[in-house]
């Protein structure tokens, strides 16, 4: 459902924005501004001009439109597209490069005529690069203009390929690609040595020559650059903050990508708000950190200068409060994941009984587990719980041929020396498959085996450093991960079916879960959606009635203080420990951005930095001080 927003809300705004509770209901809308303009344009015998993005974002509604082709007959043999960019260096066939993106996500499976399907000739010698840039907005201008360009939103506030710095009359052009750009495609292209370094991408300027423009974005990783593109200032350290000078351009977002806007995040200083128990809680966390005040120091007048005077006139003093919001800060803080025995739980997050709990992780990939909860979990099973960590996928396309390579060059020396006829016939055909294949074409299922079972080994020795022995460990291979790349994954009822069994032969008391708020097309947000039809399908079962089902943020990210129900903490050789055991997945260390690498590219220390600053925030609020911390937030399956 679109949000609908009132003039007042919206006074920090400087793009029209609508929120939609899902991307696919983005989508519809988009979808139907497209099918207008093609139906027009046919009528009256022209051609519609479309302007083309790559990327996740755009897949949901790509997929909308090749429904529309199949089922509803919308044509597109009256379009001219022109996408928006191209790597520099790849040719059409490369699978990352966006020519072939477009192809498997669009072109393969409508009538658009191939003689009007532009891109950026990635694969030209640097010489004819100029010349061609020029003969794009020639191309551009011949064909009239782009009518509806479809824009995503780069982390680093990117539209097209144009980086910080880009201005706003800038044209068709080569660029050189953002470090956090290239972290960003480094799992797309298995590394982020492999990514280009540079890009052929239309200017800003010719982006803002379209009639209209439709920004998408989906996913929390989105937040805090569409905040400062709608709200900030226009400048060239985010491109996109340029599209505030457009007359008809729309971001259609959903909810975690809107969630740093003001409207979203602090909405008591842009109109009056209905005071429930959360956005009370979110507000005087939000005053203490902007005050950087402890809870308990908070006055009158750091209420009403910050835009919450009628909290106070509604809701009681700052003291009483400052008190109601320490003690529910104090109260999400627990050692015991799993609740604790014989002890008063009215206020402690979860119940003392039963008791040992049958504890359930579930992982979307390995190492997620250790990454996000490795301390909590260590706590769950000294404190006794009856512990399950569910690999989910198999996380083979992260595993790069390198470390295929070492693991193969092994068998080899073992089958040697043990003169085993068949283990070297394997290991050889593992060896002239990876030649074969060259550097990204696809893995045949051998060594896709192969990498599944390297990532194995490490999450059993990573389970290892936390006391969890392998018979704890459920590696579920999901079957949509299995084929195809990533954004291509599209999960079904067999994945479904696979969670259910799991479910009902463990029927757990809580269920660690995460991927709520993320890209819907990641993995992590892809295995949320399984879990929650597994949980649908799990309604009337008994178990489910009495299951907390608990939330954790995915790797390099953390809830906000305001947003924790459990706090657990730990000591710092607890945490040390966690640390190692993520050292363990050795063949990710330079992988996902948000796994291996920080944004200095420094190897593995988000991981220890986000746990600590956590526990940073509590102690800002006046609590206790922490090593580190790693957070929780209840799951309301009814919400
Ligand atoms: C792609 C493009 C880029 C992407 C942006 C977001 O043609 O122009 O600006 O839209 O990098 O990428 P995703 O959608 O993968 O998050």
């Amino acid at each position: 459902m679109r949000q609908t927003s009132n003039p007042e809300s919206t006074q920090r705004e400087h793009i029209p924005t609508d929120i939609f509770a899902s991307a696919d209901q983005a989508c519809t809308g988009i979808a139907d501004a497209i099918c207008e303009l093609i139906t027009a344009r046919k009528t009256a015998g022209k051609p519609a001009v479309l302007g083309l993005a790559t990327g996740s974002t755009p897949v949901r509604l790509y997929r909308e439109l090749i429904r529309r082709h199949r089922e509803e007959g919308l044509s597109f043999a009256n379009v001219i597209s022109f996408n928006l960019d191209e790597y520099y260096g790849l040719t059409g066939e490369h699978p990352e490069s966006y020519r072939r993106f477009m192809r498997e996500q669009l072109f393969d499976w409508v009538d658009l005529r191939p003689e009007n399907r532009n891109l950026p000739d990635g694969a030209l010698p640097r010489e004819d690069v100029l010349a061609s840039c020029r003969a794009y907005e020639e191309a551009i201008r011949e064909a009239g203009g782009i009518d509806i360009q479809i824009l995503g939103i780069g982390r680093t506030g990117h539209i097209g390929f144009n980086e910080p710095g880009s201005s706003p009359e800038s044209r068709t052009r080569i660029i050189t690609l953002d470090s956090l750009t290239r972290r960003d495609a480094a799992r797309d292209f298995l590394g982020e040595e492999n990514v280009p370094r540079h890009a052929i991408t239309m200017g800003v300027g010719t982006i803002l020559d379209a009639r209209k423009i439709f920004l998408l974005a989906w996913g929390e990783a989105k937040a805090e650059v569409i905040a400062q593109s709608v709200e900030g200032p226009q400048t060239d350290a985010i491109p996109a903050s340029f599209l505030q000078k457009h007359p008809d351009c729309v971001f259609c977002i959903d909810e975690a990508a809107a969630s740093h806007l003001t409207r979203v995040r602090h909405p008591w200083l842009v109109g009056t708000v209905e005071w429930s128990p959360e956005m009370i809680r979110k507000a005087v966390l939000w005053l203490s950190r902007k005050t950087k005040k402890p809870l308990l120091k908070l006055i009158e007048e750091d209420y009403s200068e910050n835009g919450m005077a009628d909290l106070l006139t509604e809701k009681g003093s700052a003291y009483e409060l400052n008190i109601k919001m320490f003690n529910t800060a104090q109260h999400t803080i627990t050692g015991w994941p799993g609740g604790k025995p014989d002890a008063d739980d009215s206020h402690r997050p979860e119940r003392a009984n039963p008791f040992p709990k049958r504890s359930l992780l579930l992982s979307p990939e390995p190492l997620d587990d250790i990454y996000c909860m490795g301390g909590t979990l260590h706590r769950l099973v000294n404190q006794n719980n009856d512990v399950t960590v569910a690999y989910l996928t198999s996380g083979n396309l992260a595993v790069p041929d390198s470390e295929v390579r070492r693991v193969i060059e092994l068998m080899l020396e073992l089958g040697e020396e043990r003169e085993s006829v068949d283990d070297l016939k394997f290991a050889r055909l593992l060896e002239r498959q990876l030649r074969e294949k060259g550097d990204f074409g696809d893995d045949p299922p051998e060594v896709r085996r192969l990498k599944g079972l390297i990532r194995r080994t490490e999450s059993r020795s990573s389970a290892r450093l936390l006391e969890i022995g392998s018979d704890r460990l459920r590696f579920l291979d999901l079957p949509f991960y299995e084929h195809g790349r990533y954004r291509t994954f599209q999960p079904d009822e067999k994945d479904t079916k696979r969670l259910i069994e799991l479910l009902r032969e463990i029927r757990p008391h809580q269920i660690f879960a995460t991927g709520l708020g993320n890209d819907p097309l990641s993995v992590p947000a892809l295995c949320f959606e399984i879990l929650r039809n597994a949980l649908a399908a799990s309604q009337s079962e008994a178990w489910l009635k009495d299951c907390y089902i608990w939330l954790y943020r995915g790797p390099g990210m953390e809830w906000e203080t305001h947003e924790i129900d459990m706090a657990v903490p730990l000591s710092p050789d607890e945490f040390e420990n966690k640390i190692q055991g993520i050292y363990q997945h050795q063949t990710q260390r330079n992988q996902s951005p948000n796994l291996g690498k920080d944004d200095n590219g420094n190897t593995w220390s988000l991981a220890s930095k986000i746990n600590r600053a956590t526990a940073s925030s509590y102690d800002e609020l006046g609590l206790a001080e922490y090593e580190a911390i790693e957070g929780f937030r209840r799951f309301d399956l009814n919400r």
